[in-house]
């Protein structure tokens, strides 16, 4: 079969295998077990929190967030319009009502002043979204959250390892979901964490996790809970990665320098950018073309795709899905960059040499005249040529 270079894949070492198989024979499979003790101690220490609770997974994370802080029927909850559905459909769970609001042109995360004018008395909460491991503006947030009294949620599902102004993500507000998917930058297979410093906060999301069963009273629930557990397998996993994050960090970085060393002279393409004071997880590689249509957009990918590489687009707008399509908001931003953006390779194991080829390969699709040998500009005939 063809290689084809993907989007991600998770990097599984012998430590990894060590762990889950130490997990597996103790027999301690479900969710209890020293992994899981040691995945939100080891978690609560990376990110510099009082607590980390585990769930599985990062849409759980964020749905007990929401429920813990007793929003519901009738409440509010700011969104950015460019994300993963998830962040959306938590709140929806709950039956209190997204609000999406339009996103930065340059980090794509969402922009403080449209939440400021989105607030309304109904208000409970903003989930920032640190997007494609960038993070979101949370100094400000968090001035903002303090003046109408919400809550500040990060949505740190593409996150780990990302740092705001000497904080790192999951540090950033008054708690923080992650996602250990595997395509995240440390996976557990599937899970989650939520971190946060206040402990009535995490005693209550821990109560509800399990089911809110009553501490004195064993099947004795006061309220409905949820089970929204971890397993001792995918904690073992999870604490493997843990160890070697530092590594994924640097790798990924790396990863990025080098696309940029080949494309930042190409006038019309824009690549990840970080803020000054922040440092990006760079979860993903973004490529923005500028003034391009989705069609165009498409046209892009498939050429990619022929030639073995995969690609992703960004998000749809939130408000452009089906179920949503009634907010009727204005967010221009979080359009023109769903039209334009896409995800490229990125993962450890990834090659410079395929590095290398990928960036090849777009240059030349958007600059021929910078090959020896004059190509065909358009993508198709360029098919036809290949093919011949
Ligand atoms: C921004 C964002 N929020 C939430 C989630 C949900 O995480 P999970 O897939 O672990 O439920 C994801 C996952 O991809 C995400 O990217």
């Amino acid at each position: 079969m063809k290689r084809c270079i993907p989007i991600s894949q998770p990097s599984i070492t012998d430590l990894e295998v060590a762990y889950v198989t130490d997990a597996v024979k103790s027999g301690w499979v479900s969710s209890q077990g020293d992994y899981i003790k040691k995945f939100e101690r080891n978690f609560a220490e990376y990110c510099g929190t009082r607590y980390a609770l585990s769930t599985a997974s990062g849409t759980t994370a964020l749905h007990l967030a929401l429920v813990s802080y007793g929003i519901g029927s009738g409440d509010e909850v700011i969104v950015p319009d460019l994300t993963f559905v998830a962040t959306a459909n938590v709140v929806t769970y709950v039956n209190a009502k997204p609000v999406f609001v339009d996103v930065d042109p340059k980090t794509l995360c969402i922009d403080p002043d449209h939440v400021e004018r989105a607030i309304t008395a109904k208000t409970k909460a903003i989930i920032a979204v640190h997007l494609y491991g960038h993070p979101a503006a949370m100094n400000v947030l968090r001035t903002l959250a303090q003046q109408y009294n919400l809550y500040l949620i990060e949505d740190a599902a593409e996150a780990h390892g990302a740092i705001h102004n000497g904080q790192r993500a999951g540090n950033l507000g008054d708690c923080a979901a992650f996602s250990f998917y595997g395509n995240k930058l440390i996976t557990s297979g599937e899970g989650g964490m939520l971190t946060t410093n206040d402990e009535g906060f995490y005693r209550r999301a821990k109560y509800l996790r399990d089911h809110a069963m009553s501490p004195q009273r064993r099947y004795w629930h006061t309220e409905v809970g949820y089970n929204y557990r971890i397993t001792n397998l995918q904690a073992a996993l999870g604490v493997a990665q843990l160890e070697r994050i530092d590594d994924f960090l640097v790798k990924k970085q790396n990863i990025f320098e080098r696309y940029r060393s080949h494309l930042e002279d190409i006038s019309n393409l824009r690549l990840n950018f970080v803020e000054q004071g922040s440092k990006s997880s760079y979860w993903m590689v973004c490529l923005q073309v500028d003034d391009y249509s989705e069609k165009q957009r498409d046209q892009l990918m498939t050429f990619l795709k022929k030639r073995g590489i995969d690609s992703r687009p960004y998000f749809y707008p939130l408000s452009a899905l089906p179920m949503y399509a009634d907010s009727a908001v204005h967010t221009p931003i979080a359009h023109t960059a769903a039209a334009q953006g896409i995800n490229l390779p990125s993962y450890f194991d990834m090659s410079d040499a395929d590095i290398d080829y990928i960036c090849q390969t777009l240059v030349r699709y958007f600059v021929p005249t910078k090959l020896t040998i004059a190509l065909p500009t358009s993508p198709l005939a360029e098919e036809v040529l290949v093919a011949g």
